[in-house]
């Protein structure tokens, strides 16, 4: 967010309450919320486990080890405490802007993200204590069941659907929905799942246009995954519940648990035996060391912890060496990177039904959040409604979509304050250009998911620095029947957007082009094709760069124990262990990860 948009927001929040407790109580909120983790303590020379970046899957690991009370845990986090504004969830695009994220961008490419700024994709990671569940959109989606069964038959034992499953119950406590069905769903678990308590009309139309195709209206994350749902958001309250709120928060008086944030760690130690032992890190310019009587965990991330497995002289051989790295263990580290990517459609209409970002300065709704917890400002990053669905294309058995839809409360032509460009790395002279016309005109959206791409990307070190930011090459499109895929996604989108349902309020998909396509004609298949490998972009839901495989194969970079193959004491619990791609949002399968994560380190050391 940029410091005057900032300040018109907090202005606007403060001298409009006329409540004065709510008011006493949110300054307070505001001001203090950045000391809740700044514990008080001398480093001591070596903990029994150090945990390496507090993000989704980092604060549950840190919540379950130090369970055990004979074990004391260090967890250390490069970026520093979520806040008001990190909480309300209409404003998730806007947390790309702030010093939450890692702002990190893809190189360039001549296949995807063509007219977006530099030739770059965007690709936001958090960097707060709760990682990149502080700036994500708060869509809580598991996938289907047989993304598991994919990975277990793929040789990791222990993470077919019925194995992960208890996992997914225990982290989550989706008490406050209505339907929430027990024999997949908890309502025991430290992480909140709720609806946001507003939804606009469009909602009605989108899940009314689900039923007359024919699709179940339901629960994605329950028996099946095909249907359209409304949204369900890790929400609290009407707030961002983030990792660290869940899993944090509550256990911050456990003495055995050391939380340091603002520390950037550069280098896992590791012993001539390939015993890791311990790590350096920076805090305020000074280097630190510290060690592990039983184990390092790494979760720093899909980009961030195969960067630190490199720069420790664990990765490809050949990069290593070209780079003065010392090779300790040569592994496929960086390799297998999977993301969602995502194209948004506009559709114009003749109501004001919809929500843009100028809501979040509509007094009414800020005193509707603020006192109630209720109305626009809890619609999750703008997204209302899913539907998984399968395309022609789709070459999978049973309940596997290959295509989701988002609808959203707002056109991209809505964006007035420019967050949803930043999130897409969109040229603002492109976005008058193209939306020039219809700037604020009301608007909803469709953006097109290709769920389960064919496509692998890479993270590679530039140089031997920790500070420089690592190459990052999606390789969206590398096989051309991904794009296929979203153009059939665009002719469903327009098709559900176009709906009879919708025609309450006359909707019709905007037409437009951009200079690098108008040699096509609009909206015919290779035009679609076209828009695509300039404008589709990014989810945020990079996964795959510390693959887990068996043994024999030769790609993996751990075991089905999370264990980094050739060294000892070192696991990687995050996202990046994710053989293949899920068909669905990462956050909440990632805290699944790191539950039975942290379950296969307590049996380890029984
Ligand atoms: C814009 C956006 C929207 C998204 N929306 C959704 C959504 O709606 N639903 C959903 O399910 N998913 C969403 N995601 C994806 C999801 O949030 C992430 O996949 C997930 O949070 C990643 O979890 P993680 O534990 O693997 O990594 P992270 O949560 O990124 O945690 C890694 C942590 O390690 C820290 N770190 C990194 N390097 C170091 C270092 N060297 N030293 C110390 N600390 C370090 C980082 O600062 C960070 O806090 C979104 C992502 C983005 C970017
Ligand atoms: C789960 O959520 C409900 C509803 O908000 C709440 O009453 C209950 O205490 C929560 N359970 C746990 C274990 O936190
Ligand atoms: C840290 O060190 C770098 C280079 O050594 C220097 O440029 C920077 O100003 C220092 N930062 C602080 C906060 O001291
Ligand atoms: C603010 O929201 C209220 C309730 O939805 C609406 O009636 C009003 O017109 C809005 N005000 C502005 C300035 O948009
Ligand atoms: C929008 O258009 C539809 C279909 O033409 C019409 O029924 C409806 O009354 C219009 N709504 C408004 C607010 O003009
Ligand atoms: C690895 O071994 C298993 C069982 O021994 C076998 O089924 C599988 O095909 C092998 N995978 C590779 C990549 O060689």
């Amino acid at each position: 967010m940029k410091f005057g948009q900032c300040v018109i927001l907090f202005c606007m929040l403060m001298c409009n309450s006329c409540s004065k407790r709510s008011l006493f109580n949110s300054v307070r909120e505001v001001f203090t919320n950045d000391r809740v983790y700044h514990q008080d303590f001398i480093l001591q020379k070596e903990y029994d486990f150090i945990i390496v970046g507090a993000g989704s899957a980092g604060c549950v690991v840190a919540n379950r080890l130090s369970e055990n009370t004979k074990w004391t845990v260090l967890l250390l986090e490069a970026g520093s405490e979520e806040n008001y504004f990190t909480d309300i969830p209409l404003l998730a695009p806007f947390q790309s802007s702030t010093r939450f994220n890692w702002d990190f961008k893809t190189e360039v490419s001549n296949q995807y993200c063509l007219s977006l700024k530099n030739k770059r994709c965007n690709l936001p990671r958090g960097k707060a204590i709760g990682g990149t569940s502080v700036i994500n959109f708060l869509l809580y989606s598991r996938g289907s069941k047989f993304d598991y069964n994919q990975w277990k038959e793929s040789g990791n034992h222990g993470w077919g659907y019925d194995d992960v499953l208890p996992y997914f119950k225990k982290s989550e406590n989706c008490s406050h929905m209505l339907n929430c069905d027990s024999k997949y769903r908890g309502n025991t678990g430290p992480l909140d799942v709720q609806y946001s308590p507003f939804h606009t009309p469009l909602v009605d139309a989108f899940l009314e246009t689900g039923r007359d195709m024919g699709f179940k209206i339901g629960d994605p994350n329950g028996r099946s995954i095909i249907g359209f749902s409304k949204v369900q958001a890790t929400m609290r309250n009407g707030r961002r519940c983030s990792s660290a709120k869940a899993y944090l928060k509550p256990i911050l008086k456990r003495s055995n648990l050391f939380i340091l944030s603002d520390v950037r760690v550069k280098k896992i130690l590791i012993t001539s035996e390939r015993r890791a032992y311990g790590v350096e890190f920076v805090k305020n310019n000074n280097s630190c060391k510290v060690e592990a009587k039983k184990e390092i965990i790494l979760s720093a991330g899909s980009i961030n912890t195969p960067q630190l497995l490199m720069l420790s002289g664990i990765g490809p051989q050949e990069d290593l060496k070209k780079l003065n790295i010392p090779v300790i263990q040569h592994l496929k580290v960086g390799y297998n990177l999977q993301d969602h990517i995502s194209l948004i459609y506009n559709f114009l209409i003749n109501d004001t039904v919809t929500i843009s970002d100028l809501g979040v300065q509509n007094l009414s709704h800020i005193l509707n959040y603020w006192l109630n917890s209720k109305g626009p400002l809890t619609i999750p990053g703008g997204a209302e409604a899913l539907a998984f669905v399968k395309t022609d294309l789709n070459t999978y058995l049973d309940d596997v979509p290959d295509l989701e839809l988002v609808l959203g409360s707002g056109g991209l032509n809505n964006d007035f304050f420019g967050s949803l460009r930043k999130v897409f790395n969109f040229p603002n002279k492109l976005f008058y250009n193209v939306y020039g016309p219809i700037v604020l005109s009301p608007a909803f959206s469709i953006s097109t998911v290709l769920l389960k791409p064919k496509s692998r990307g890479r993270v590679r070190l530039k140089d031997n620095n920790w500070m420089s930011e690592p190459l990052i090459y999606l390789n969206y499109f590398a096989d051309e029947s991904d794009v296929n895929v979203m153009v059939e996604g665009f002719k469903y989108a327009k098709v559900v957007g176009e709906s009879k349902r919708f025609q309450k309020y006359n909707s019709k998909i905007y037409h437009f082009t951009i200079p690098a396509c108008t040699h096509l004609p609009t909206l015919t298949d290779n035009h679609v094709a076209c828009l695509v490998r300039n404008l589709a972009t990014s989810l945020g839901h990079q996964v795959g760069t510390c693959k887990m495989g068996p043994i024999n194969d030769s790609d993996a970079v751990v075991d089905a124990h999370l264990k980094v193959y050739g060294i000892r004491r070192l696991r990687v619990i995050d996202g990046s262990i994710m053989p293949h791609i899920i068909s669905g949002h990462p956050n909440s399968v990632i805290m699944m990860i790191a539950e039975k994560g942290s379950d296969l380190i307590k049996a380890a050391w029984k």
